[in-house]
């Protein structure tokens, strides 16, 4: 759990005060994602190097696990994070062994454990270990490099890591691609990690939390839901852009929305004559959405995962959840 209590920093610059974070107060838990998001310049990378010590507060505290930062020996802190800094920021002398290596090394692990850590960490990012050891990482695209900069952060194992647009100045489908792989990594993995991005889609789908910043004020913290359903002002209205109740859409499944409406149990009736569009309880309620339109009765029946009729889904039920007419939601869709 990493705990900001009043956390402002000032820099000082020929003798003038920029005021780049101002008391910031929030709570990321154990094991969560959280994403900071915000214009350029509204202090998210000061917020971020904050946390592992390489700028230093002016006013208020950071806890990691209760501990507050300042008590601990800054080396051993810095060594407890995976940071993976904005633009990668590899070392462009070392080879890509060299460069996922350079935590474990400074920790004093031996050769062996290093070699298969390295082994592991490119597996897991799905590139060939015995095809990169040696190579520069100018030898590499801005995809593979991106990756190592994620492995080398993760390399000693570090429960805590800060993530500066580690996926940014990608083109989209390969941004996508690493969303997901680093999801996928997550699950496992389980870490506290600070991820900081310039882009509201990407904070909707890696973050737990999402935490929106301007001029360096955090300007709202929740759940990506909370943020779409209840934008606290124009400002944050404005960031996540006029077709958030279709991007909320995306984050629920016809079963969320099912429960939501109190319909949730067991339909009992005509399902088995049903001969219309079918929706799983798993499917995004984005897709669903797509099916009720195109589907002549503005219907669908919902199936479970053993494709067993469970009830039928209508576009009252999407006017209910988000309170929009059903003639808006098909103009958003389009
Ligand atoms: N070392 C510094 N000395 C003086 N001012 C600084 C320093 N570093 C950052 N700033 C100022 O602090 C503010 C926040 O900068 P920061 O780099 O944290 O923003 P950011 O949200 O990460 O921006 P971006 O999205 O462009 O990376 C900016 O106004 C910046 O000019
Ligand atoms: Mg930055």
């Amino acid at each position: 759990m990493i705990t900001f209590k009043g956390v402002t920093k000032v820099y000082e610059r020929q003798g003038e005060k920029v005021k780049a974070v101002d008391n910031v107060n929030m709570t990321v838990e154990k094991g969560e994602i959280c994403v900071l998001i915000g214009p350029s310049g509204c202090g998210k990378t000061t917020l971020l190097r904050m946390v592992n010590r390489l700028v230093q507060i002016t006013d208020g505290t950071i806890e990691i696990g209760g501990t507050e930062i300042n008590s601990l020996d800054s080396i051993k802190l810095r060594r407890s994070i995976g940071y993976v800094i904005q633009q990668n920021g590899l070392f462009p002398n070392m080879t890509i062994e060299e460069n996922i290596n350079v935590v474990p090394k400074m920790i004093g692990w031996d050769a062996e454990k290093m070699k298969s850590r390295y082994k592991e960490l490119m597996e897991m990012m799905g590139l060939n270990h015995e095809e990169y050891r040696k190579r520069f990482p100018w030898e590499l695209s801005g995809g593979q490099q991106q990756r190592i900069g994620v492995a080398r952060a993760m390399a000693a194992d570090p429960p805590v890591m800060l993530m500066d647009e580690p996926f940014g100045a990608l083109d989209p489908v390969i941004r996508e691609h690493l969303q997901n792989e680093f999801l996928r990594i997550q699950k496992d993995m389980k870490k506290t990690v600070l991820f900081v991005s310039h882009d509201i889609d990407e904070a909707i789908r890696l973050g737990d939390k999402i935490a929106i910043f301007n001029r360096g004020h955090l300007m709202q913290f929740g759940t990506p839901d909370d943020i779409l359903s209840n934008p606290k002002n124009d400002f944050i209205r404005d960031f996540i852009g006029s077709d958030r109740e279709i991007k909320r859409l995306s984050l629920l499944t016809v079963k969320d929305l099912l429960k939501k409406v109190a319909k949730l149990g067991r339909v009992k009736g005509n399902t088995q004559e049903y001969s219309g569009d079918v929706v799983m309880l798993e499917t995004d309620l984005r897709t669903a959405l797509s099916v009720l339109l195109s589907s002549p009765t503005g219907e669908a029946l919902v199936v479970d995962q053993n494709n067993d009729p469970y009830g039928i889904l209508s576009f009252s039920d999407f006017q209910t959840l988000t309170g929009v007419h059903p003639s808006k939601l098909q103009t958003i869709v389009r």
